[in-house]
C-alpha cells in the first residue's frame, strides 16, 4: 500500500518549490503519493507563510480542523516560515503536531517523519550541496532556486528571520538543472530567490560566484530547449543598467518585470530601509519602458507603514499614476515580530490605512480597465501550461498575461499564436490563429 500525502502550500513561489522538494523526498524514501483529501492522508503537511499576520492566526484553527478529520495514526507536520518563527511554540499550542520544519530546513523531511516531535528551524543551516527536488507540480514550468535567504533587512519584513542569510547556489548547478528540466519538457524556467538580481554575491563557502544575475540570464538563454525565462523577485535597488540591458536584449527573457515599490515616498522608503528613493524607482522604471516599450511591470505596495502621512501616500499614488502597473499586489501594513518596524511608535490609524488601501485599489482598477483594452484584437504568443475545469486551457503571453482558450489538453506545453477576442482585468480570452 502506498502512503498518502496531503500538502497545503501557502505564500510565495519559494514555498511552492519547497513543497515540490518535500513531495519528491517523501516519494523517494517512502513511496508517498499525493491525495487531495486530508481525511485519507497518512501525512498532512502545511507549508506556511508568515509575511503577514492573518495567515498565521488561521494556522491553529486549521490544525484543529485536520485533527478532527484525519485518520487515526496520520501525522501532522508544520513547515515553512511560520514554523521557523514560532518553533516549539507550535507543539505547545497544538500538541497533536508531530514535527516542525523551518523554511530553511525542508530537506530534513526524511528525518522529520521518522521521529516524534522532531524540530529543525536553524536559519544558519547551510545546504551547501544544494539538491534540486525531482518533483514538479507543473511539468511545463520548472521552478529553479538560484538563491536562498535574504540579507536586506527591510524593517517590515520577517523573511530574513525565517529564511536566514542570503546564499547563492553555484551557477554550474543552476545551468545543469535548467538543462535537465528543459530536456524533460519544461520550455519555461522560472528562477527563484528573494533578491534574484543580487545573485552571486555569496556562495555557501563565502566566495562570490563568477556569474552575476545578468551573466546567469545570458547563459540560460543559450540553452536550446529553454524557450522562456522568468524570475522573481528582483529588487529595484539592484536594477543597474547592465541588468536592464540584459533583460531587454535577451530574447528568451519574458518581458514582465516585478518592481516591488512598497512606497512612493522617499521618507517612508528610508524608514523601510529599502535603499532607494522615489526618483531612483521612477528612473529605473522609465529606463525599462524605454528599453522594452511593451514591458509589463507589476508591483507590491504597503499602505499604513508607521509614520506614513497623507503626503507620503500621495507620493505612492503619483508613482501608481505615472508607471501604470499591469498588476498590483497591495497590503495594509502588518507588524511582524522581531522586525524593527514593529517597534516604531508612530503607528497609522487602522481606519486611515484601510481607506488608503481602498483608494489605491480603486485607482488601480481604473488603470487596468484602460490598459487591458489595448490587448483586444492583438495576436500574442501564448505558452499553454494549465488545464482549467471549465473546459479551457490557460497559458501566458510573453508579458505574463493569462490567456484562456477553448481547447483540449493537446495544447499543454505548446507555444501558439492567439488572437485576443476579449480582454478582462485579470485574464484574456482568445482563439488560436497559428
Ligand atoms: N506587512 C504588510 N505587507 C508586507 N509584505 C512583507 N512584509 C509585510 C508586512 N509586514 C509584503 C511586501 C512584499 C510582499 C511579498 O509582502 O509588499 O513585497
Ligand atoms: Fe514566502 Fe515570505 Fe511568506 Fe516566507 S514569509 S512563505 S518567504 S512570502
Amino acid at each position: 500500500m502506498t502512503k498518502k500525502l496531503f500538502i497545503e502550500t501557502l505564500g510565495c513561489a519559494m514555498n511552492v518549490r519547497d513543497s515540490e522538494h518535500m513531495i519528491a523526498e517523501l516519494n523517494r524514501i517512502d513511496n508517498y503519493t499525493i491525495t487531495q483529501n486530508p481525511s485519507e492522508a497518512d501525512l498532512i503537511l502545511i507549508n506556511t507563510c508568515s509575511v503577514r499576520e492573518k495567515p498565521v492566526n488561521k494556522l491553529f484553527s486549521e490544525i484543529g480542523q485536520f485533527v478532527k478529520t484525519k485518520k487515526q495514526n496520520a501525522k501532522i507536520g508544520i513547515c515553512g516560515c511560520t514554523a521557523s518563527h514560532l518553533g516549539s511554540e507550535i507543539f505547545k499550542k497544538a500538541p497533536e503536531v508531530n514535527f516542525v520544519l523551518g523554511a530553511r530546513n525542508v530537506s530534513k523531511i526524511k528525518d522529520a517523519i521518522r521521529q516524534d516531535k522532531f524540530i529543525s528551524i536553524d536559519i544558519n543551516y547551510d545546504d551547501s550541496e544544494y539538491a534540486f527536488g525531482e518533483f514538479r507540480a507543473n511539468p511545463y514550468k520548472a521552478y529553479v532556486n538560484i538563491s536562498i535567504g535574504c540579507d536586506k533587512k527591510c524593517t517590515y519584513c520577517i523573511v530574513p528571520f525565517t529564511r536566514g542569510k542570503e546564499i547563492s547556489i553555484p551557477h554550474e548547478l543552476i545551468l545543469k538543472e535548467a538543462e535537465k528540466a528543459s530536456k524533460n519538457g519544461a520550455k519555461e524556467i522560472f528562477l527563484l530567490g528573494q533578491n534574484v538580481n543580487n545573485y552571486g554575491r555569496r556562495l555557501s563557502n563565502g566566495n562570490k560566484d563568477e556569474f552575476n544575475f545578468s551573466k546567469l540570464l545570458n547563459a540560460l538563454g543559450k540553452i536550446d530547449e529553454v524557450k522562456r525565462i522568468r524570475f522573481t523577485s528582483p529588487h529595484p535597488l539592484h536594477m543597474d543598467d547592465e541588468f536592464l540591458e540584459e533583460f531587454a536584449n535577451n530574447k528568451k527573457v519574458c518581458k514582465a518585470m516585478h518592481m516591488p515599490l512598497q512606497s512612493g515616498s522617499t521618507e517612508i522608503l528610508k524608514a523601510m530601509n529599502r535603499g532607494y528613493t522615489k526618483e531612483w524607482f521612477l528612473d529605473r522604471a522609465k529606463k525599462l519602458k524605454y528599453l522594452v516599450p511593451n514591458v509589463s511591470i507589476s508591483t507590491d505596495i504597503i499602505v499604513g507603514f508607521p509614520g506614513e502621512n497623507d503626503k507620503d501616500f500621495e507620493d505612492t499614488m503619483e508613482v501608481l499614476n505615472e508607471i501604470r502597473f499591469e498588476q498590483l499586489f497591495s497590503f495594509k501594513y502588518s507588524p511582524r515580530p522581531l522586525t524593527d518596524a514593529a517597534k516604531m511608535m508612530n503607528v497609522v490609524d487602522d481606519e486611515i490605512a484601510s481607506k488608503r488601501l481602498t483608494v489605491l485599489q480603486n485607482r488601480q482598477t481604473q488603470i487596468l480597465d484602460e490598459i487591458v483594452k489595448k490587448y483586444e484584437e492583438e495576436v500574442k504568443e501564448v505558452y499553454f501550461e494549465e488545464l482549467r475545469s471549465n473546459g479551457m486551457v490557460a497559458g501566458r503571453t510573453f508579458e505574463n498575461s493569462v490567456v484562456n482558450v477553448e481547447a483540449g489538453e493537446e495544447l499543454l506545453g505548446e507555444i501558439k499564436k492567439v488572437k485576443i477576442t476579449k480582454a478582462q482585468r485579470s485574464s484574456l480570452f482568445g482563439e488560436i490563429c497559428g
